[in-house]
């Protein structure tokens, strides 16, 4: 279908004179709509129907959270079309249109005159996506929603063991043989991490609404540095505000690649998580319980240990699930996450102790 037909699928305001793809991104295709003088301009994206499912459900999620943002942000005096993504139904009221291919495509409002960061390479970005985080976690921390669970079992080391036992049985490649050593690492450390998870399901820790891709090109920031509001929100669930904690600290720390082959690149940068936890926490402080702020730093390991996990298991399982480069690459991976979590075991405490010291700072 051609992308200006598709776009007239949707409630847009003004004449469509261009439609152009936008080149970023890794999980949809994006394009730019741009309108006569007068009207906005739109996002228009074909949702990946491979990664989430089911669509209409996801947009319904999306709808949820941004109409709760929404009317905060009116509250306070802010800019509603700026400071939280709008979603653009089609013509008949659907939050999406289905397209003769079945491919599902939604539309929500340009946001002009933004600046986004591909790495939080330095302490002042990485505060930065802190912040951004945090703000967003905020704007939510009073929904009361429930959610379709659109990715089933998402950082649930419980069901990653299932998985991981029912592979190490069937070990359908044979390599498990040469794995006794990467296979401890899990081992060894099951029961502290099966321990966090178990606080989450007995209600210690407290379900909220999280992003789950914390990376920094998914903020919006205004010309000033500010941050405007967090985008692509295709995977909000309802979970523990440290998934998204643990999850921006194994990503934003790691001074070295995912699959680094050189493990001496790799290691936990720690002003970098210092200033992660001071952006964060400034925006969190008022609604995270004693609990939560208590595991802050293990959700780091907690996450990272989840990724050595599913790296070695897809390994085990002969590549089904990540996209491989080179018949080791899950092995890579696995030993470059590994180094990763060793990195912040060794520096744990001092993990501990700046959470500590920021919210001391904070009072
Ligand atoms: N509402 C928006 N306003 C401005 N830019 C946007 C908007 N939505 C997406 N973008 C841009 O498009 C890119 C890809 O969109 P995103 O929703 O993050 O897709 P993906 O899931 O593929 O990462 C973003 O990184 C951002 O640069
Ligand atoms: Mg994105």
């Amino acid at each position: 279908m051609d992308l200006k037909d598709l776009a007239a699928k949707f409630q847009l305001e003004g004449t469509v004179i261009d439609v152009k793809a936008l080149g970023e991104g890794f999980i949809n295709d994006t394009y730019t709509i741009t309108t006569g003088e007068g009207a906005p301009n739109y996002i228009l994206q074909r949702k990946n129907k491979r990664v989430f499912s089911p669509i209409p459900a996801m947009m319904e999620n999306i709808q949820i959270v941004t109409s709760h943002i929404k009317k905060k942000v009116i509250a306070a005096g802010g800019d509603p079309l700026r400071e939280v993504l709008t979603v653009v139904p089609a013509t008949d009221g659907k939050l999406y249109f289905k397209d003769e291919d079945d491919e599902y495509w939604a539309v929500c409002i340009l946001i002009e005159d933004t600046i986004t960061y591909d790495a939080a390479e330095t302490p002042e970005l990485s505060y930065a996506g802190g912040k951004g985080i945090g703000k967003f976690q905020s704007m939510v921390s009073d929904l009361d929603a429930q959610l379709t669970d659109i990715i089933p079992g998402f950082h649930n080391i419980r069901y990653r063991f299932k998985q991981w036992d029912e592979v190490l049985a069937k070990d359908p490649v044979g390599r498990k043989a040469g794995l006794a050593e990467e296979i401890g690492w899990i081992e060894s450390r099951k029961e502290e991490m099966l321990g966090f998870w178990e606080l989450y399901e007995n209600g210690s820790l407290p379900t909220r609404i999280t992003h789950n891709d914390t990376k920094i090109n998914n903020i919006l920031f205004d010309k000033q540095g500010n941050v405007l509001c967090v985008i692509d929100l295709d995977t909000v669930l309802n979970s523990t505000a440290l998934n998204d904690f643990g999850d921006a600290m194994r990503y934003y720390t790691n001074t070295g690649l995912e699959d680094d082959p050189n493990l001496d690149n790799v290691s936990m940068d720690m002003a970098i998580y210092k200033a992660f936890t001071k952006g964060y926490l400034e925006e969190t402080i008022s609604f995270l319980t004693d609990t939560e702020i208590e595991y802050l730093a293990f959700s780091a390991k907690y996450i990272t240990y989840e990724q050595v996990l599913r790296f070695l298991m897809d390994y085990i399982d002969g590549d089904n699930y990540y996209k491989i480069k080179s018949p080791d690459h899950n092995l890579v991976r696995t030993k470059a996450q590994y180094k990763l979590l060793q990195s912040m075991e060794a520096q744990y405490e001092e993990m501990k102790k700046a959470v500590v010291e920021t919210l001391a700072g904070l009072k």
